[in-house]
């Protein structure tokens, strides 16, 4: 992600849940360094283990120091409280953006119980569109599915957008939860994207094709349009990749 220039400075964060019983073999899970306080409640994430970037940490520093740049943190009572287990070693904590992280595994774990990781990240061209493209999340959608065929294969559930709201908040995680009921990626329009997913992989190739459409369209958008994949050819891609598309994002 850092390579990629989606993660400036500490621009972004990921988390990740973990098995149980993997965290297990490699820590000992009885032994807390430290409770640090959540700011918000998520009962049903009780007892969850999570990898998760630190705030004001770099990217790209995480491959030389994992533990300092890294944690490992259990959620307990309702959610309120994280018990750190690892990682984090000069005091430091989980990323301000822990809300929407938390929140948003709950509303996609509801959706899909295979869900494990929330990305969040500042791509460029996303970034872009959101200052020169209507915000309409049918528009918006529509937009990046027509800059390369295989867009509507991989997020057919399409993009949700938030407007700008001050981020780090509860107010954005509730907001950003609620767009992860019927979406797995939601724009932050001016901020960037957050995506979620069963593996890092899947949902770093959810950003990344987004963000791919999205150059495209930066570098057309100011061009006169003689060629779109139309609805129709969308529909026969529904067809030959066995997606269903949004309701209603077709004619
Ligand atoms: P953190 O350093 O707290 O993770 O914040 C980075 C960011 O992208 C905020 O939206
Ligand atoms: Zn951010």
């Amino acid at each position: 992600m850092y390579a990629h220039g989606w993660d400036e400075r500490n621009g972004g964060n990921i988390s990740l849940l973990l098995d149980e019983a993997e965290a297990g073999d490699y820590l000992d899970l009885n032994h807390v360094i430290r409770t640090i306080p959540t700011g918000f409640e998520a009962p049903e994430l009780n007892g969850k283990i999570f990898l998760v970037t630190g705030t004001g940490k770099y990217f790209k520093n995480v491959q030389y120091d994992p533990a300092n740049n890294l944690g490992i943190v259990r959620l307990i009572e309702n959610g309120t409280q994280a018990e750190l287990l690892w990682g984090f070693t000069d005091g430091g904590r989980f990323t301000s953006e822990f809300p929407a992280h938390m929140m948003s595994h709950v509303a996609r774990m509801r959706v899909n119980p295979e869900n494990r990781v929330v990305m969040h990240c500042h791509p460029a061209n996303l970034l872009a569109m959101t200052y020169v493209h209507d915000l309409d999340e049918r528009a918006f959608t529509r937009t990046l599915w027509q800059m390369c065929t295989e867009c509507i294969v991989v997020f057919p559930d399409g993009v949700n957008v938030l407007p700008w709201m001050l981020c780090g908040t509860n107010e954005i995680g509730v907001a950003t939860a609620k767009k992860m009921e019927t979406a797995r990626l939601v724009v932050w329009a001016q901020h960037g994207i957050y995506g979620a997913g069963r593996d890092l992989d899947e949902t770093f190739g959810l950003i990344e094709t987004a963000e791919k459409a999205a150059e495209i369209w930066m570098k057309i958008a100011h061009l006169p349009r003689i060629n779109t994949i139309t609805d129709e050819q969308m529909h026969l891609l529904e067809a030959r990749f066995g997606v269903k598309a949004r309701d209603g994002y077709l004619s």
